[in-house]
């Protein structure tokens, strides 16, 4: 007997036996769906109930028994936020959670590239992982419905189809690294200063067509793997835990097979946090424990009081079972996910990402007299102007603040570029908010100024007589009532008394230019009296960079609006209707009503409905070249299920290489239902160089058609005459084209 050879044979046969007997939810080689079912039915009820509602501040249990590590989610859309202590807002002050800050998405939607979504969001999902974040709470995309929602830069624009085609490749990009989307905040969630209490009213049509295109898109296209429920309420029920837009809608209609996660704060009842489609509870404050009581976890919704009602027969394990299916389906799709790559953080990679989304999301609104791009050469000082030339943006703004590694400043990013060329100069101009920090993460800036305004303003102009150009950096910045979570801005204004400043230097200066840094439309009563106007966004870690590169003509500026410039409130139409902010219910003030009366005519809709000019138009962008779209034609004239296929030529007729976006919008000549004049339903962006023609071609299908039938319940292209229109904005579409659904 060979008892070695016996021996290792036992061995062998043991081993492979282990091997063998590895439970199926370890072994990657079974489906997500088959180690869902067996992770579950090894699960005790405790465990169960463990899952579904947080731990600390940004993380919820995993299933220690089982191997399961814990979850940890993270803000925000632009960045990974820095760490917080275990159950607290405050950063906890580690050392190594610097990280980039890529632009603001509306900077983003600003591009109309979805290449850079996709760029945008595998870079941030690469930071994500060095971070260990197995969720990102975001991207937002809730339409932009008023210039002066708080939140707006954190979103995709005032148009459904814009947004819907830029938020599915950020998403992509982020989970092909095994990082889940938390897209937000679903839905309705168009205002900050009550969004705990607003109460919407819509029309069906208005739902569908306008506030859930880019949510439908987000699962259907994108496959979201995480949802965040909204604060407000829609049918008197809180967007977490809501009957209709969650079991019906997003689960049943939509297919969604991830999980909806409360937003901070957002669940406010057991029975319908049980039955109305939340499956992960965050950030709740019971019985008003707004601080991290002991227990505090112990009293959420989801936790103790829940398990409590099983235990005593109230409710099966049914809709548990149902919560805890999905919060497995997250864990084997991040966490438990063999396959992630590694990923690292600060990358040059990344920086590079942020400062290419960035130069080609910054608009060139205005440039009478080609007073840009500035002629270095011929230009012996430039001076700088403004405090949003130097005050950090990373920090503040709400749950997207951050603590990137570094910022480049606009004035920063001038000096670096002109240095040795030309002589950079700076005045403050006027003092907005000297104030620089966030959940204890502060910009180190010490931006106190005393002075008067008069003395500011005579300071800058006293120093513009004798430049060559004069570039104004201004517009709002992430405090409280600006751009900035948790409230909205009280006048579209600029303010600080930045219009005195502006028209005092354009009058003693002709080349005076004007940077606009926000997330939203401001007024401009100076318009006629600027040549040179750019819309630089929050651009994060790269900002200055970026916008010295457009600004000297390094790059050919070809972001367009994502949503219309309205020169007053009065032109928009939750204004004009007098439905922004809403009514409160009654003298409890706990409930207040926002009929959205202005239905489906947001942004140009509203415009071209009331035939209003806005000061800049929904797709507007310049450039440093000059392009020409002709030559519309269309595959076939009669469609009879709706797809289309139109191409047209695009001619660069300028002296410089540049990039123009193509936007095709469809007219309904005819419709038993009001429609809007006409709306995006393509697009396409397009690289050119002097003098080259391009063929484009866009193509539509039955949903470009259609509008949501409140009768069916669903969509509905009706046969008849319909028109396309096309060029490189909203209000410049050379080309037009008929044709008939039969
Ligand atoms: C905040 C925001 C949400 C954020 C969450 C966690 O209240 O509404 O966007 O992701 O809480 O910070």
């Amino acid at each position: 007997m060979n008892y070695k050879g016996f021996f290792f044979a036992c061995l062998l046969a043991v081993s492979v036996s282990v091997v063998a007997q590895s439970p199926v939810y370890l072994d990657p080689s079974h489906g997500i769906e088959a180690r869902v079912e067996d992770a579950l039915s090894r699960m005790t009820l405790s465990e169960k109930i463990a899952v579904i509602h947080a731990q600390s501040k940004f993380s919820s249990a995993g299933v220690k028994r089982l191997g399961i590590p814990d979850f940890w989610t993270d803000d925000g859309p632009h960045g990974v936020r820095p760490d917080v202590l275990w159950d607290e807002w405050e950063q906890a002050g580690q050392t190594n959670d610097s990280c980039v800050a890529f632009p603001a998405l509306t900077c983003l939607a600003s591009t109309w590239n979805p290449q850079m979504a996709n760029l945008y969001g595998h870079s941030l999902g690469e930071e994500a992982l060095y971070r260990n974040k197995n969720m990102i709470l975001g991207p937002g995309v809730n339409i932009y419905r008023t210039p002066l929602g708080g939140r707006n830069f954190e979103y995709m624009g005032e148009d459904p189809y814009l947004a819907s085609r830029m938020v599915v490749p950020y998403i992509q990009g982020l989970q092909s690294l095994g990082v889940a989307s938390c897209v937000k905040h679903y839905c309705l969630n168009n205002d900050e200063e009550y969004r705990h209490q607003v109460n919407v009213i819509l029309s069906d049509r208005a739902l569908h067509e306008i506030y859930l295109p880019a949510f439908e898109a987000a699962v259907k296209e994108g496959h979201a793997w995480g949802i965040m429920g909204a604060y407000n309420l829609y049918k008197d029920e809180h967007n977490c835990h809501n009957s209709i837009t969650l079991n019906k809608i997003l689960k049943q209609d939509w297919g969604f097979d991830g999980v909806v996660v409360s937003d901070w704060g957002g669940a406010h009842d057991m029975d319908q946090a049980i039955r109305n489609g939340l499956d992960m509870e965050f950030g709740t404050w019971t019985d008003g424990l707004t601080m991290g009581a002991t227990n505090a976890y112990d009293n959420y919704y989801l936790s103790k009081m829940y398990e409590n009602a099983i235990r005593q027969g109230k409710y099966t394990t049914k809709e548990l079972d149902e919560k805890v299916r999905r919060v497995l389906r997250l864990f084997f799709r991040t966490n438990m996910n063999k396959q992630r790559p590694y990923g690292f953080l600060c990358s040059e990679a990344h920086y590079e990402a942020a400062r290419q989304i960035a130069q080609q999301g910054i608009v060139l609104l205005q440039n009478t007299g080609n007073v840009l791009p500035i002629r270095i050469e011929a230009c012996r000082k430039i001076l700088v102007v403004g405090e949003n030339a130097i005050k950090m943006m990373t920090v503040g703004g709400g749950s997207s603040s951050l603590k990137a590694q570094h910022e480049i400043s606009p004035l920063q990013g001038l000096q670096q570029r002109l240095a040795g060329k030309v002589d950079v100069e700076f005045a403050r101009g006027y003092v907005g908010d000297a104030t620089g920090s966030y959940n204890g993460v502060t910009t180190g800036q010490n931006l106190q100024d005393d002075r008067t305004p008069d003395a500011l303003i005579a300071e800058a102009v006293e120093k513009a007589r004798t430049a060559d150009y004069v570039v104004i950096f201004g517009g709002l910045n992430k405090s409280d009532y600006q751009d900035c979570e948790g409230h909205d801005r009280k006048s579209m204004d600029l303010p600080y008394g930045q219009d005195r400043l502006i028209k005092a230097l354009a009058e003693v200066n002709p080349k005076t230019i004007y940077v606009n840094i926000s997330g939203n439309a401001v007024t401009m009563p100076w318009l006629n009296k600027v040549p040179a106007i750019v819309q630089g966004w929050f651009l994060g870690s790269e900002t200055g960079t970026a916008l010295a590169s457009v600004l000297v003509g390094d790059v050919n500026p070809s972001g367009h609006l994502p949503f219309t410039w309205p020169s007053s409130l009065q032109d928009v139409g939750a204004h004009a209707l007098d439905a922004f902010p809403g009514i409160w219910r009654d003298s409890e003030k706990k409930i207040i009503d926002e009929e959205y009366k202005e239905d489906i005519f947001v942004g140009y809709r509203w415009a071209d409905k009331k035939k209003i000019r806005p000061t800049f138009a929904f797709g507007h962008g310049l450039s440093y070249t000059t392009f020409k779209v002709s030559n519309l034609r269309v595959k076939n004239k009669v469609t009879h299920d709706g797809q289309m296929t139109f191409t047209v030529d695009v001619t660069n007729t300028g002296n410089r290489e540049g990039d123009d976006v193509i936007q095709l919008y469809i007219s309904d000549l005819k419709s038993s239902v009001e429609r809007p004049v006409k709306e995006l339903k393509a697009f396409q962006r397009v690289s050119l160089k002097p003098g080259e023609t391009k063929t484009v071609t866009l193509t539509t299908d039955r949903r470009a058609l259609s509008f949501w039938d409140e009768v069916s319940g669903d969509w509905k292209a009706e046969p008849g005459d319909f028109q396309a229109f096309v060029g490189d904005a909203s209000n410049n579409l050379p080309c037009k084209v008929k044709f008939t659904l039969q």
